[in-house]
């Protein structure tokens, strides 16, 4: 990714962008095995942020390794003036738990992180899963997942050779134009509740709740 870069995608009507950061320093590249990448990124994420289009987003998934830093990384994300969005280290992806958050020290420090970034919350975008996703954060971790997930109703993929998936851990492949039948075959039946990630907690919600999430701040609503 260059400035350039980022200026002709925008042209080309990319309106988000996502950049993953695992670490609030050098250990970003290490846990990426990618060397020199955390320096890239503290050099051109802030030159980007600047020319002032607000549409940079940190992803930060949370796991063992970095539940300790989720602080400092908001705080990051504050000093190179772009938004932060916290996701869920899923083992359905890679087979391995070892990064999942599990034991209740673990659980116990989460918690309190979580705590402590929901009373640093401001009027502004800066973290912006809403309370309700990282409250079902904290139970995801808690139980080792969290049922109910709409996978190929409410999201699902398109593959790269124009396939449909539910989601992309599952490998139920249905044309374009079968997306009915994969909600009445997938959806329907679906007990999965291996994964929180971002695209999951923002659209398993109920429509009211989505509503309500997002047009109160129009509304000066307080509660
Ligand atoms: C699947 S990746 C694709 C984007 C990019 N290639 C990357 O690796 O960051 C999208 C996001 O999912 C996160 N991610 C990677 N492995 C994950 C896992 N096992 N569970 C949950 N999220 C994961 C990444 O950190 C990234 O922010
Ligand atoms: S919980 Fe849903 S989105 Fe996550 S892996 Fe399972 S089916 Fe896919």
């Amino acid at each position: 990714m260059t400035a350039d870069l980022y200026r002709e995608l925008r042209l080309a009507g990319v309106d988000q962008f996502s950049v993953s950061l695992d670490f609030p320093d050098e250990r970003h590249d290490d846990f990426r095995s990618y060397p020199g990448l955390y320096r890239h990124l503290e050099d051109l994420i802030p030159r980007m942020a600047r020319l002032g289009y607000d549409d940079i987003v940190l992803n930060s998934c949370i796991t063992s390794e970095n539940l300790h830093e989720i602080g400092a990384i908001a705080d990051k994300a504050r000093e190179w003036g772009v938004n932060l969005c916290y996701s869920s280290y899923s083992a359905r992806r890679t087979g391995c738990r070892d990064l999942l958050p599990e034991s209740p020290e673990q659980i116990a420090a989460l918690n309190e992180y979580l705590d402590r970034i929901e009373a640093r919350r401001d009027g502004t975008n800066w973290i912006v899963n809403s309370k309700s996703t990282l409250d079902a954060t904290r139970r995801y971790f808690e139980n080792s997942g969290i049922p109910g997930c709409k996978a190929g109703h409410r999201f699902l993929v398109v593959t790269a050779d124009g396939a449909l998936q539910p989601c992309s851990m599952q490998f139920h492949r249905y044309s374009l134009e079968e997306r009915r039948r994969m909600i009445d075959e997938f959806t329907a039946h679906n007990a999965c509740d291996q994964c929180y990630v971002s695209i999951r907690s923002y659209l398993d919600k109920s429509f009211p709740q989505l509503l309500w999430e997002n047009v109160r701040g129009f509304f000066s609503v307080k509660v």
